[in-house]
């Protein structure tokens, strides 16, 4: 069970160092996987917070596949295990949609994070329209299967997948529990023929207007082993009460 905040372009330093203060307090001890996603500028003052107070750990939101060089305005995987990071997201729909990831760039940070120890959140899912049109699982399938190309059983075992339906993401809808097992029994079959047994290991996150009153059911749905959470990772408390429901669904 992996509860994930994404802060995507919110915090100046001081109010990422207040929240993650917050964050801390709010969640105290737990017995399962907490992460934050911080702006890569604060990733080294929530990474100084961090260090002090043991159970949540450190991701950042994107990440440049290649080891260093003329990329301006990029960030690489050394950079961030530099700086503390466990966690990167990779592929998340508005770098999609706004930044012109593919699912060819979306696999090349893959397989540089899985290569360079960071553990990757690959998020995949449809948009509105693709799902008015019937067509969410050949969208998923083509984004779980082209985000995953060339990547090894072995290497397998320290993924993260997270499916975000686009429509759900700061929308206020959620994918009912029923919508979202459905995907996510998808993904773990399509991780299945490409893995095997392994694939029962990979955590599958819901992402999309998860809250601390909606999480319980969802995180409750067999394939749905944590959320990747937007809006709600903002506010400790809402947070905290999110990763409160993923305690009490192991
Ligand atoms: P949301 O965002 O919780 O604000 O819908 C989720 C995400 O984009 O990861």
């Amino acid at each position: 069970m992996l509860i994930a905040g994404n802060w995507k372009m919110n915090t100046d330093a001081q109010e990422a160092q207040a929240l993650i203060s917050s964050v801390v307090d709010a969640v105290g001890s737990t017995t399962i996987d907490v992460a934050v996603c911080p702006p890569f500028v604060n990733l080294g003052v929530v990474n100084q917070v961090l260090s002090k107070a043991g159970s949540v750990a450190l991701g950042a939101q994107n990440m440049h596949a290649a080891d260093s060089g003329a990329y301006t305005g990029e960030i690489s995987a050394g950079m961030l295990n530099a700086i503390g990071c466990t966690y990167v997201i990779i592929g998340h729909s508005e770098r999609r949609q706004y930044f012109g990831e593919t699912d060819k760039s979306v696999n090349e940070k893959v397989t540089k994070a899985l290569a360079s120890g960071l553990v990757p959140i690959l998020c995949v899912g449809e948009t509105l329209e693709e799902r008015e049109g019937g067509r969410e699982e050949d969208v998923v399938r083509a984004q779980v299967m082209g985000g995953l190309e060339g990547i090894s059983i072995n290497a397998a075992s320290e993924l993260v997948l997270a499916y975000e339906p686009v429509w759900a993401i700061g929308t206020g809808k959620t994918a009912s529990p029923e919508q979202a097992q459905e995907i996510h029994a998808f993904i773990r079959s399509l991780l299945s023929d490409k893995f095997g047994a392994i694939s029962s290991d990979i955590p599958i996150l819901y992402g999309g207007s998860m809250k601390p009153g909606n999480a319980p059911e969802l995180l409750s749905k067999q394939d749905v082993n944590g959320g990747l959470i937007g809006g709600a990772s903002l506010k400790a408390d809402a947070f905290a009460g999110i990763v409160r429901a993923g305690e009490a669904a192991v």
